[in-house]
């Protein structure tokens, strides 16, 4: 009996493989580094849920937030591994694939998120998602978080109050230049790793959205945020060419429809927590709002705007002067 037991045990298996019942979900995992409550963390669980729903049994998505898998330092290493299928690093994070993206990082290039979304869907934009075909990744489309203002220990009213200070930066040469321009100190370091270098002191400032400065507590930490608008932060929402082409094609549509929403529902929660997490920070009293006259701000770019200029070659003239065309 326990030779026959054996036999069908086996046999079993061999029809649950064919006809893929019984048999085990796939796990695709989603990683990435900001909390939940942001508009990429409720985008990601978005994508889980519907996934989960359109192909029962088939798929699971595990979501992981803050860091916790995999960081800024070595998310796309290991999408590239296959250790994780989808992460949405910022457009800022993509440097050592290409210099193309680096476009998003010149500081007041676009005047709002109006503007960065008519560039995103232009030909120019939507080009950009293939950037980094031949390095093994695969853009699936962009993701809004919103602009981002500069914080401090201290009232950032015009480019010479950065002078001196150490602020911590993403991994973008575009914006170490944009510091740099100010004689400011940028620090390149992990996201990860903001809340105890600003808590410590160890640096005085940085850039980031309402979102990001609410979600992780930095206006904790940092006494004055002035509403600079300076440039933007969005991500890109990518996946290997292994795991993509390597999806049944009725999939890979389902996958790919899935995504769309997902970032549709994670764009709208993009604009409304801009004003909500800013509003929730001047609530709380923590931090002070630093408001730029217009004459101030113009400071700020006749400083950095000359920035562009460096960059010009490996962006592209082109390019620069189609995201210019979006403001209009
Ligand atoms: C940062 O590093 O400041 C941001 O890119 C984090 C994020 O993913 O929004």
């Amino acid at each position: 009996p326990l030779k026959s037991m054996a036999k069908l045990a086996a046999i079993a298996s061999i029809l649950a493989a064919s006809f893929n019942v019984f048999a085990e979900p796939v796990e695709i995992k989603f990683s990435h580094v900001v909390a939940e409550n942001t508009p990429k963390g409720q985008m990601a669980l978005k994508f889980k849920e519907l996934i989960e729903k359109r192909l029962p049994g088939e798929y699971v998505v595990n979501v992981f937030p803050n860091s916790q898998l995999f960081g800024d330092n070595n998310e796309l290493a290991a999408l590239l591994l296959n250790d994780v299928q989808f992460v949405a690093p910022s457009l800022s994070k993509f440097e050592r694939f290409t210099k193309k993206l680096q476009i998003f990082d010149l500081p007041f290039l676009f005047e709002d998120m109006a503007a960065v979304d008519r560039f995103q869907q232009s030909d120019s934009g939507q080009k950009l998602l293939n950037a980094m075909n031949r390095k093994g990744l695969i853009g699936l489309g962009y993701l809004h978080n919103g602009m981002k203002q500069f914080s401090a220990n201290d009232p950032l009213s015009l480019p010479k109050d950065a002078k001196g200070k150490k602020f911590r930066i993403m991994a973008s040469d575009v914006i170490a230049a944009q510091f740099d321009a100010v004689g400011a100190i940028p620090v390149k370091k992990p996201f990860s790793e903001v809340f105890t270098l600003l808590q410590t002191r160890a640096i005085d400032g940085q850039e980031n959205t309402w979102s990001n400065t609410y979600s992780m507590k930095f206006y904790e930490v940092q006494s004055h945020i002035t509403e600079s608008n300076h440039g933007v932060l969005d991500y890109m929402v990518v996946t290997s060419n292994t795991f993509w082409k390597g999806l049944p094609a009725d999939k890979r549509v389902i996958f790919k429809s899935s995504l769309d929403e997902a970032i549709a529902l994670g764009n709208k929660i993009a604009s409304e927590k801009d004003n909500e997490d800013k509003q929730a920070i001047i609530d709380s009293k923590r931090s002070e709002l630093v408001t730029l006259t217009p004459a101030a701000r113009q400071q700020w770019v006749n400083v950095m705007k000359p920035v562009w200029a460096k960059f010009e070659d490996q962006i592209g003239k082109d390019m620069i002067e189609a995201a210019v065309a979006a403001n209009t």
